[in-house]
């Protein structure tokens, strides 16, 4: 399995925890420390980069890292080359993972808890 996310159920104040495998997690921290600044929180999108929930449903783990590794530009503007950047380019697996969770629909938006 790619990933494994488990929700508790939504608290009084309107809180969702979920939790989410070691790969998950590290895909999460990483997404958020290198794509979400275009891509913007939970994958979103911005107005000068795609919202890559749709997007995602489209890649297999290997056109991912094509893109992810390359950088590429396109109708929206550019997306930058990873490969040169160890603490992405390591972690494709986790980042197809995170996002994956995330166009699934397995993972709602916010900050996901890495499983004990
Ligand atoms: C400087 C802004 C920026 C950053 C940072 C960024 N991206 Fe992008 N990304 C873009 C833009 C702009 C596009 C859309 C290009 C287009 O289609 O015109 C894009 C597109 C993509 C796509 C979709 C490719 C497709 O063919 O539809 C993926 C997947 C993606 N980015 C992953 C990532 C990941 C993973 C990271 C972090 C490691 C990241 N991006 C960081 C700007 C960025």
């Amino acid at each position: 399995m790619l990933y494994s996310v488990e929700c508790g159920q939504v608290n009084d104040a309107g809180e969702q925890f979920c939790y989410v495998d070691r790969d998950t997690y590290i895909g999460w921290r990483t997404f958020h420390g290198f794509c979400s600044r275009c891509h913007a929180q939970d994958a979103l999108g911005s107005t000068f980069a795609p919202n890559l929930l749709d997007r995602m449903r489209e890649f297999d783990f290997s056109g991912f890292v094509e893109r992810t590794a390359n950088g590429f530009t396109g109708q929206v503007g550019v997306m930058p080359p990873w490969k040169d950047n160890p603490n992405v380019s390591k972690r494709y697996q986790e980042l197809f993972a995170y996002l994956k969770a995330r166009s699934d629909g397995a993972l709602p938006p916010g900050r996901p808890k890495k499983k004990p």
